[in-house]
């Protein structure tokens, strides 16, 4: 099949790949000029497991191209995916100026049926918006489908070629067809295609995003109630994750989310609420827990130290918003980071792959190491922010000589305190009691 993907990001970029990947013919098309100039050699713009294999693999057997112009792209495609960003705009809705864009765009150079697809997360009406769009320009046939993206960073590639689930959202027979053509290579191990309406399938993006993030801060919650009653939640955890109603996943007490969906996802549903007179009070309220505990490793290290941090050298591992990317958008990192800075800490970072991303929101205001250990010179604390696999299993006998002080404030729960206590550490997690060195 012949499939144009506008908009070559963390999704564009992995759904295009991904697609010429199962054999079809794939144009991504980008306004940004530099990328698109990278991408034609086979290096890519973001880091994700798995992606450069692919890349180089499709574009060398032909099936994938990269181009600026977005005309001859459509004119090729059969179906259009729309994967361009919808940032926040000021007032807390996503911003669909590049999605309604592109669908002008679109609608100029459209001379025969095409299937449009909007895989960035839209609001609820979006694709009707998009129609009219089309319609206002051209009387060509289209159909306009919603298939929101349930890929997670650091796992992109694999969530897109094995998903849990794909969603199709449209009112058109033929279209309904031709996706699910589309994406049958993907769903072999019979995991399911779920055809629904346009409008439900907008909306089921916003309420798995929401539920997820609320997961996280309905656990926050409890971490922190734990820990002032002496409980570990750790062991909490376990105890309720094996419930099948509940789950394991998404039950690990930390440093909030962040990322460039849930923050942003939650605050466009909030908006969405607030418009039709019903506002949604679980997920204000998982905003406003997530908000707060984004600061909590920040205050227990101020605390730690007496409120005085001016002079302290504060280590920290991880600065990505989770493991395996390299994206630091609404990272807990950032916040942590200012808060420390603010109150004239010292900061020296190390993350295995967001470092050039961290340069160009500090700049020279916090120092980078070479490697995690290199940060712990001389440092009075270490913090760890982003559960990387490689700060799992660190040598602690090093660390411990590395480090000024030796004291661990970890915001992942890494660690067990077994084996902190074997080497000496004074710890401090989230949701459990502090460990003495
Ligand atoms: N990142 C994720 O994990 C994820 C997961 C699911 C859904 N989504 C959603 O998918 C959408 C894209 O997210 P992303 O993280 O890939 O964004 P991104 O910011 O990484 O990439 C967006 C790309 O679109 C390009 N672009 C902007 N305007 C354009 C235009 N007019 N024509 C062509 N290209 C244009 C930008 O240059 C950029 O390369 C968003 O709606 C997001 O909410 C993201």
């Amino acid at each position: 099949m012949n499939i144009a993907v506008i908009g070559t990001g963390y999704v564009g970029l992995v759904a295009g790949t991904c697609f010429a990947e199962s054999g079809n013919d794939v144009i991504c098309v980008d306004v940004d000029e530099q990328k698109i100039d990278i991408l034609k050699t086979g290096v890519p713009t973001i880091y994700e497991p798995g992606l450069r294999d692919l890349l180089e693999r499709n574009i060398e057997e032909g099936r994938l191209r990269f181009t600026t112009d977005l005309d001859s792209a459509v004119r090729a495609s059969l179906v259009i995916f729309i994967a361009v960003g919808t940032p926040e705009g000021e007032d807390g809705s996503a911003d669909l100026t590049h999605v309604l864009g592109v669908a002008r765009n679109i609608a100029r150079c459209t001379d025969d049926y095409k299937v449009i697809v909007t895989k960035s997360t839209v609001p609820v009406g979006t694709g009707d918006r998009v129609r009219q769009e089309i319609a206002a320009v051209s009387d060509t046939e289209v159909d306009v489908v919603s298939n929101p993206e349930f890929l997670k960073e650091g796992a992109a590639v694999d969530d897109f070629m094995k998903p849990d689930r794909v969603v199709i959202g449209t009112e058109s027979d033929r279209a309904r067809e031709i996706m699910v053509e589309l994406y049958s290579p993907f769903v072999r191990t019979g995991n399911p295609i779920i055809t629904m309406g346009l409008r439900s399938a907008e909306m089921t993006k916003y309420a798995a995003n929401a539920l997820l993030a609320t997961k996280i801060s309905f656990m926050n919650e409890i971490a922190n109630l734990c820990e002032l009653l002496g409980v570990d939640v750790n062991e909490v955890r376990v105890g309720i994750g094996s419930d099948h109603r509940i789950g394991t996943q998404f039950l690990f007490p930390g440093v909030g989310f962040g990322g460039s969906c849930f923050p942003k996802d939650l605050r466009a549903l909030l908006k969405m609420g607030h418009e039709a007179g019903r506002p949604l009070q679980v997920v204000e309220a998982s905003e406003r827990v997530n908000n707060a505990q984004k600061e909590i490793l920040y205050e227990k290290i101020r605390d730690y130290f007496g409120g005085k941090l001016s002079g302290l050298k504060i280590a920290v591992w991880g600065l990505a918003f989770k493991p395996r990317t390299d994206d630091m958008r609404e990272a807990s990192s950032v916040t942590i980071i200012d808060k420390l800075l603010d109150d004239g800490a010292r900061v020296v970072a190390y993350d295995p792959e967001a470092m050039e991303r961290a340069r160009s929101r500090f700049g020279d205001r916090i120092q980078y190491a070479a490697n995690a250990y290199v940060a712990l010179e001389k440092a009075d604390a270490l913090a760890v922010v982003t559960e990387w696999n490689e700060f799992r299993r660190p040598n602690f006998a090093k660390m411990r000589e590395l480090l000024s002080r030796p004291i661990i404030f970890d915001g992942r729960n890494i660690y067990t305190p077994a084996e902190i206590r074997k080497h000496g550490f004074t710890y401090v997690s989230i949701g459990a009691p502090i460990v003495e060195g």
